[in-house]
């Protein structure tokens, strides 16, 4: 159950399932080409890197004894980025980048229930966003907006009354969020034009309902766990819409005033046993559910209510008018692969992920996750089967030592190359992240960063993969020569806190 977040690729084709799966291997790729207005960028997100967050859901979650690895927060140790917004907006001019994806916290700028109903923002909060947003408009990167990063205003997700419904369980939250979202495009609409409405909406109630280990921290609840992913769909749409009608000044004089859309974390998955029929329908349908059930609604408005992986339940709807069509590109979020073991008992997923990592001796991150590129290649084929641009909105990895980062980053470089060849139209790689960070339950150990902090004086420090990243966008292109030229992967760090 461990890490059950980051966990949910089998190939059986029905009604509702995408079929990358079945499409031939891979091509292989002597190099890839970026054209000039390709973004490349960072990103981070509130809760992570804040300090003084007190109203939300993982506020109250942090505070909990026994939930955060060392007991770590935000607050102790993590990075300040508001303090730091200059440094961190040089570490992003440094590192050459033109995109930065930062969220905003709706609890810090609406702290009370009172506040979000009078529409009394607090006002520094505000000021600070719009400070970040001004400073990128004059270091000419691009600003990518993220609405919900996971964390929710207590006043609607109190992990304290977990007995009853909570957060996006609750229809109330899917209506506020799509009102936070109208006043936000009024708000920073003059400097902005790219959104994440939610992101990675499968993963806080995986984490949520499933494994438990976020708030509001219930275990293996997937009846609850389904109620939220639906309460994210309708809050994205009515993010999108309301994003839409108040948001009308186009930045970048592209025109579009708006391009939004959620960051959708796609994985592979894998059978655990692949000649175990049950393993391989089971991971089929984590597949679905995962990776599939929420782009199908956002995209075609096809509304699975049951999940069944079929349109022909009682409540299911084809090409809902109020769920079609509400992205502008798809955010894709990617991190690796996970195998799956039948559970028969287990609703919906009839199944759980048993390991993070392929039966294949992989190199793995410090947080043991299986180093994969081949599952970037397969989810970007998956996901440009809806038609849309691509952003990668997140790729990544823990490592402390930063041996591993530059090959790490090279190798899915060529993997979006590949899926280029294939017929995805990406038109950004982001990378997590611009700095080390809170990594939710797993605390401040795991390190992300292109940037690392010292805790003390939150100094930016670029570590050594920079330069190589800074080099191949610099030259447009990345050559498979250059990236079997770096050193062979090296064995994880242990976090010694
Ligand atoms: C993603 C989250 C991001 C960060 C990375 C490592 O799932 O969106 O906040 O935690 O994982």
């Amino acid at each position: 159950m461990d890490r059950l977040r980051y966990g949910f690729i089998a190939c059986v084709s029905t009604a509702l399932v995408a079929s990358a799966c079945s499409s031939p291997a891979s091509t292989s790729v002597d190099g890839v080409t970026f054209p000039k207005e390709f973004f490349w960028g960072s990103a981070s997100a509130s809760f992570q890197i804040e300090k003084g967050n007190t109203n939300s859901d993982w506020s109250a979650w942090v505070a909990t004894a026994g939930k955060i690895k060392h007991g770590d927060s935000p607050d102790r140790g993590g990075p300040d980025g508001l303090a730091h917004i200059d440094d961190d907006l040089r570490a992003l001019t440094d590192a050459g980048q033109n995109m930065y994806r930062f969220s905003v916290e709706w609890s810090r700028i609406y702290p009370t229930k009172a506040a979000f109903d009078a529409d009394t923002p607090d006002v520094e909060a505000l000021a600070v966003y719009k400070q970040i947003l001004e400073k990128l408009k004059a270091a000419h990167i691009t600003p990518m907006v993220t609405l919900q990063h996971f964390t929710l205003p207590i006043y609607f997700s109190d992990p304290s009354k977990n007995s009853e419904p909570q957060g996006w369980e609750k229809p109330e939250t899917a209506a506020a969020f799509g009102v936070f979202c109208g006043r936000m495009g009024k708000e920073f609409g003059g400097l902005a034009d790219y959104w994440t409405t939610v992101n990675e909406p499968t993963v806080a109630p995986l984490g949520g309902y499933v494994s438990g280990d976020f708030p509001p921290g219930i275990v293996l609840a997937v009846d609850r766990f389904f109620t939220a992913i639906k309460g994210q769909a309708r809050g994205a749409a009515a993010c999108y819409d309301a994003l839409h009608r108040s948001d009308t000044i186009d930045v970048d004089g592209d025109g579009k005033a708006v391009l939004a859309s959620v960051a959708a974390h796609q994985r592979t998955f894998h059978p655990s046993d692949p000649e175990n029929e049950n393993d391989v329908a089971s991971a089929e349908r984590v597949r679905y559910l995962s990776n599939l059930w929420f782009l199908n609604t956002l995209t075609r408005g096809d509304w699975d209510d049951d999940g069944d992986m079929l349109l022909t339940g009682p409540n299911d709807k084809v090409a809902d008018p109020a769920m079609k069509g509400r992205v502008d590109y798809i955010g894709l979020n990617y991190y690796s692969d996970t195998l799956i073991q039948f559970q028969g008992s287990v609703p919906l997923f009839k199944g759980l992920p048993t390991r993070d990592h392929l039966p294949t001796g992989r190199a793995r991150t410090d947080l043991a996750w299986d180093i994969y590129p081949e599952g970037f290649e397969t989810v970007l084929v998956e996901a440009a089967q809806y038609g849309y641009p691509i952003i990668v909105t997140e790729n990544g990895l823990a490592d402390a030592s930063d041996k591993n980062r530059a090959r790490f980053i090279g190798e899915h470089l060529l993997a979006l190359g590949r899926a280029q060849k294939r017929g995805a139209d990406v038109r950004g790689y982001i990378h997590w992240a611009l700095t080390d960070n809170f990594e939710w339950a797993e605390g401040l150990c795991p390190k992300f960063g292109l940037y690392s902090y010292d805790a003390a004086t939150g100094a930016r420090q670029a570590r050594g993969s920079v330069a190589t990243f800074r080099s191949w966008i610099q030259a447009g292109a990345v050559t498979k020569a250059e990236v079997d030229a770096l050193a062979p992967y090296v064995a994880p760090v242990e976090c010694t806190k």
